[in-house]
C-alpha cells in the first residue's frame, strides 16, 4: 500500500515531503522516511511506526537542495522497523516504492551472488541495487530505469533520484498509482493528488508502464519503449476538504456522527424533490472523464444512462471488505426493485474464477479509496471482455473513478479513519437510489411505489440522527463487552451483510473474535460456540422476517448467550428475550440496514477505545489496499 512523494522545486523539499505524506498516512504507518539532497548527497532519515516518529526525528535537521523524495510504509516484505524503512539508498541512488515485487527472491538472490550487501529484508531494496548497478553504466536515470524495468514483475510505483543528477526523478509504475504534478518551476510525483493539491491542480495521472521523467521544471512521459507519449495534464477542480476532527476525539467517531450528511448527500443530486422521483445525475457513460462531468448535459447525459440500463440482463457487483456488503445490500435491493439477476463477488476472488462476462451484463465496482488493487483489477478484466463498468467511489478522480465507463460518487466526504463507516452507509443509501434507477427503465416500478421507496431515503437522514443516541449506552457498555470471549452478529435477508460488516468493524477496531452469521444458519454449526460468554447481537427489526429471526434467538438464548437486540419501538418480545434491548425508530422497513449500522460502529469503537487500541489506524492495516 504505502504512500509516497517526490518533490523538485524552490521549496523546502523536507516541508514538501512531510505535509504529502501526512496526506498519505492513510496508505500505510508502519514507518516513514525521506531522502532529500544536502551538500550533493542524498541525506536519508527515517522512523520506525507513525509519521510523528519521522516529524521528531526531522525537527532539527537542514537540507540544502532541492529535490527529495520520502515514503510512508505499509509492511508486505520484512516487518515494520527502521531497517526496512524506505528511502533505500545504494551508491547515490535512492528509491521509495509503493507495490511488491514479485520475483524479488530470485533478483535478490542473483545480486548477492554478484556481491551486493542487502541492509534490509525488503523486497524494494533490490530496486535500488539494479539502478545503481545500471547508473554505472548508462550514467543517466531515465536510461538506467528503462534497462532494469523488464527485469522487474510484480505492481509497483517507484520514484528514484539518484546525486549525479540532482534536479531529475524518474517514477514508473505498473499498478499502484502515481501522479505527476506540474506547478511553476516545481514538480511533485506522489502516491494520490492530496500531496500536490495544495500545491499546483495541473497534474498527469500516469498509466500502467508509463515512466515519467523530471528535469527541473520540465518533463516528458515515455513508454518502456523510450517512445514518447503525450498523456493530457488535467486541471483538477479541488477544494481542500475539511479534515479536522472537529471537536471528537477521533475521525471516526466523527465520521460516525457525520452519517446522516453523508447519506443525504449521496442521495440528493438524484432525487427530484418536487415529483419524488429519481433520476441519475452525472453518471456519464457516454465517455467524459471524472474531471469533466460537470460539464454534462443533464438530458443527454440521463438517455444514455437509460439505453445502458435498458440492455443489461445481468448486474454483477464486485467490491472488497466494507464495501463488498454495501455491495451484498445492493444485490438486495436491485433484484428486489428491477428483477434484474444480480451476481456478487469479492474482487479477489472474482478476478481469478474466470468469471462469464459478456456486454449484456453491467458490472458495479464499489471502492471508497478508488484505488484498491484487486477492485481495480476486476475492473480491468471487465473491461477488457468488452463488459461496461459503473463505479461507485468517494474518491473523485482516483484510479477506478477514472477507468470505469461511468461514474456515481457516495459524496460522503474524506473518510480518514481505516475502519469504512459514513462511505458504507452514504453507498448503501446510493445504490438503493440506483436500484430504483433500473427499475425505472426496465418498467419494474410503478410512479405510486418509486414514490414510496424514496420516501423512506429522504427520511433515512433523519432516523439515523436519532440513533446516534445510542452513543452514551455504548460508551458504558463496552467496560463490560471489552472482556467477553466474542461476538456474534445475526440477522436474515438484508440484515445478513449488516451483521458481516458488523463483525468486521469490531475485528478491525477492537481485535476480538466475531463473526457475522445470516441468522437462519446458525444450527448447521455455529450454534456449539454459544456459551454464557460469547455476545450475540440480533438484528431483528420488523419485517417480512421478523418472526423466523425471533425463533433464532429463542435457539441462541436457550444456549446461554448473553444478548443484545436491535428491534423496532418498545418490543416486549425481544426485550424478554435480551440482556439489553436497543429501541430502533419506527422508519420504513426498506431503511433498517442503514439504521441499524451505526449502533454497531459505535459498539466496535467504544469496545476499542476501552481497550486503548489506536481507532483511527488499527494495526496492520491501512485505508487504501493497493497490493493484493
Ligand atoms: O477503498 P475500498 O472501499 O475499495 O476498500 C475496501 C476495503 O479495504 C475496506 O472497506 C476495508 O474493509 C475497511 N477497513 C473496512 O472498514
Amino acid at each position: 500500500m504505502c504512500g509516497i512523494v517526490g518533490y523538485y522545486g524552490p521549496r523546502e523539499p523536507k516541508e514538501v515531503i512531510l505535509k504529502g505524506l501526512k496526506s498519505l498516512e492513510y496508505r500505510g504507518y508502519d514507518s516513514a522516511g525521506v531522502a532529500i539532497l544536502d551538500h550533493g548527497h542524498f541525506k536519508r532519515v527515517r522512523a520506525e511506526g507513525k509519521l510523528g516518529n519521522l516529524e521528531n526525528k526531522l525537527s532539527g535537521e537542514k537540507f540544502d537542495g532541492r529535490l527529495g523524495i520520502g515514503h510512508t510504509r505499509w509492511a508486505t516484505h520484512g516487518r515494520p522497523s527502521e531497517r526496512n524503512a524506505h528511502p533505500h539508498c545504494v551508491g547515490g541512488v535512492s528509491i521509495v516504492h509503493n507495490g511488491i515485487i514479485e520475483n524479488y527472491a530470485e533478483l535478490r538472490e542473483r545480486l548477492i551472488a554478484q556481491g551486493a550487501i542487502f541492509e534490509s529484508e525488503t523486497d524494494s531494496e533490490l530496486i535500488a541495487h539494479l539502478l545503481s548497478e545500471e547508473v554505472k553504466v548508462q550514467g543517466d536515470l531515465l536510461k538506467s530505469v528503462l534497462s532494469v524495468l523488464p527485469k522487474l514483475q510484480g505492481a509497483y510505483s517507484v520514484v528514484a533520484v539518484w546525486e549525479n543528477q540532482a534536479d531529475t526523478m524518474v517514477a514508473f509504475k505498473n499498478g499502484p498509482p502515481l501522479v505527476l504534478g506540474v506547478g511553476k518551476d516545481e514538480m511533485f510525483m506522489a502516491s494520490d493528488i492530496q500531496a500536490i493539491m495544495p500545491y499546483t491542480k495541473k497534474v498527469v495521472f500516469l498509466e500502467d508502464n508509463d515512466v515519467a521523467w523530471i528535469c527541473g521544471s520540465e518533463f516528458k512521459i515515455v513508454g518502456r519503449d523510450g517512445s514518447e507519449r503525450n498523456p493530457p495534464l488535467t486541471e483538477m477542480e479541488w477544494s481542500p476538504e475539511q479534515v479536522q476532527k472537529g471537536g471528537y476525539q477521533h475521525y471516526m467517531l466523527k465520521e460516525i456522527f457525520e452519517q446522516p450528511r453523508a447519506v443525504a448527500a449521496a442521495i440528493s443530486p438524484h432525487i427530484q424533490l418536487d415529483s419524488q422521483t429519481v433520476r441519475l445525475h452525472q453518471v456519464g457513460f457516454s465517455g467524459a472523464a471524472p474531471h469533466e462531468l460537470t460539464r454534462l448535459n443533464p438530458e443527454s447525459d440521463w438517455a444514455t444512462t437509460e439505453k445502458v440500463f435498458s440492455e443489461v440482463d445481468k448486474v454483477m457487483i464486485v467490491a472488497c471488505g466494507t464495501s463488498y456488503y454495501a455491495g451484498m445490500i445492493g444485490k438486495y435491493l436491485i433484484e428486489r426493485l428491477a428483477r434484474v439477476p444480480v451476481e456478487i463477488d469479492i474482487a479477489s476472488e472474482f478476478r481469478y474464477r474466470h468469471p462469464i462476462l459478456d456486454s449484456k451484463s453491467l458490472t458495479i465496482v464499489i471502492s471508497q479509496s478508488g484505488e484498491t488493487a484487486d477492485t481495480l483489477a476486476a475492473l480491468r478484466l471487465v473491461r477488457a471482455a468488452g463488459g461496461k463498468v459503473l463505479s461507485i467511489c468517494n474518491v473523485r478522480n482516483s484510479s477506478i473513478d477514472r477507468e470505469s465507463d461511468g461514474h456515481l460518487y457516495m459524496n460522503a466526504g474524506a473518510e480518514i479513519g481505516v475502519a469504512s463507516t459514513k462511505a458504507f452507509t452514504a453507498t448503501m443509501a446510493l445504490i438503493h437510489v440506483l436500484a430504483v434507477a433500473i427499475a425505472k427503465v426496465k418498467g419494474a416500478i410503478s410512479k405510486d411505489a418509486e414514490k414510496i421507496e424514496v420516501q423512506a431515503l429522504l427520511a433515512a437522514p433523519s432516523h439515523l440522527d436519532t440513533v446516534l443516541a445510542f452513543e452514551k449506552f455504548f460508551a458504558q457498555a463496552a467496560e463490560i463487552l471489552k472482556s467477553v470471549k466474542g461476538f456474534l452478529y445475526m440477522g436474515r435477508g438484508a440484515h445478513y451483510p449488516i451483521a458481516l460488516e458488523g463483525a468486521l468493524k469490531l475485528k478491525e477496531l477492537a481485535y476480538m473474535h466475531a463473526e457475522g452469521y445470516a441468522a437462519g444458519e446458525m444450527k448447521h454449526g455455529p450454534l456449539a460456540l454459544i456459551d454464557e460468554k460469547m455476545v450475540i447481537v440480533m438484528l431483528a427489526p420488523s419485517d417480512e422476517l421478523y418472526d423466523k429471526t425471533v425463533s433464532n434467538l429463542e435457539e441462541a438464548k436457550a444456549r446461554g448467550g448473553k444478548v443484545i437486540s436491535l428491534g423496532t419501538g418498545d418490543n416486549k418480545r425481544l426485550k424478554d428475550l435480551s440482556d439489553h434491548y436497543l429501541a430502533l425508530p419506527e422508519a420504513p422497513q426498506v431503511i433498517y440496514p442503514l439504521i441499524e449500522t451505526i449502533p454497531l460502529q459505535l459498539l466496535a469503537y467504544h469496545v476499542a477505545n476501552s481497550l486503548g487500541h489506536d481507532v483511527d489506524q488499527p494495526r496492520n492495516l491501512a485505508k487504501s489496499v493497493t497490493v493484493e
